[in-house]
């Protein structure tokens, strides 16, 4: 049984370096707010496993935050948010925020024609995830259209964010996506968001980008807030990193994508 307390950390997993982008947007947000940041390293990727794998590796990265004391867990991941959201919902008692729903509940918001594209790992846009939700939220008729882009994520880690290559991936990718009338695209990976101007440039103007990982941000301050969970004591915000395995790029591929170079990391062994 967890009892969430104000003092106690906000933790955050994901299968590798992209929960960082949500950790970024979080950490901006919730300045006086610790942060356990659990990356699983070892088992990444988590995108083109099963439902059944994803499942079972969440059960571990959960007990390992559980057990650094958070208050709240978020899943930052797409894959394991899309695969797992409900079995943790039924099984914790500290609130959890995903990424689907943020997400889905802000391309909601926007959309005016009612079409809305969704890009994400294959195992995100296989569990249809994305769909359920934007379905059980959207009160009018919508024309969901979905896109797996596995391509992103090694492009988003390798830093081409201005390549000319980028450009020509994403336009193979999203090209029909653009020319199917939505208004919305969700950026359904927490790779994403590193590519947002390139995907801006193949989408054109009036296509707008839906940032889960800012989304998820803010669900996690108003979830903390009417909790009253929000941390007040104005202590300077401690963050801790860990891996479930050691890389040599991981230091500076991760400082891109939280924004702010990043501290020491820890390797851990997680059951
Ligand atoms: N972070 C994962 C997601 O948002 C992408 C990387 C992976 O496949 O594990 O789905």
């Amino acid at each position: 049984m967890q009892k969430g307390k104000k003092n106690e950390a906000i933790g955050i997993f994901d299968s590798g370096i992209g929960g960082l982008t949500v950790s970024k947007e979080i950490i901006n947000l919730l300045s006086g707010e610790d942060i356990v940041y659990l990356g699983d390293t070892a088992r990444v990727p988590y995108g083109t496993k099963s439902g059944r794998t994803v499942r079972k590796y969440v059960e571990s990265t959960t007990n390992f935050l559980l057990s650094k004391n958070i208050k709240l867990l978020v899943v930052a991941c797409n894959t394991a948010s899309a695969y797992a959201i409900e079995m943790l919902k039924e099984t914790l008692e500290i609130p959890i925020v995903g990424v689907v729903e943020p997400g889905a509940k802000r391309a909601s918001e926007l959309t005016i024609n009612g079409k809305i594209g969704v890009i994400g790992t294959q195992a995100t846009i296989k569990s249809g995830s994305y769909e359920k939700k934007l379905r059980d939220i959207c009160s009018s008729p919508i024309k969901i259209y979905s896109k797996s882009c596995p391509l992103f994520v090694p492009l988003a880690e390798e830093g081409w964010e201005n390549e000319e290559t980028s450009a020509l991936i994403a336009e193979k990718y999203l090209g029909e996506l653009r020319e199917s009338g939505i208004d919305v695209l969700i950026l359904g990976c927490t790779h994403y968001p590193l590519l947002k101007n390139t995907i801006a440039g193949v989408m054109g103007k009036g296509i707008r980008l839906v940032d889960s990982a800012e989304e998820t941000a803010k669900q996690t301050e108003n979830i903390l807030r009417s909790q009253g969970l929000l941390r007040k004591d104005g202590k300077a915000q401690q963050m801790s990193f860990y891996l479930t395995d050691d890389s040599e790029t991981f230091t500076s591929i991760a400082s891109r994508f939280l924004g702010r170079p990043m501290e020491k990391t820890e390797v851990v062994d997680i059951v």
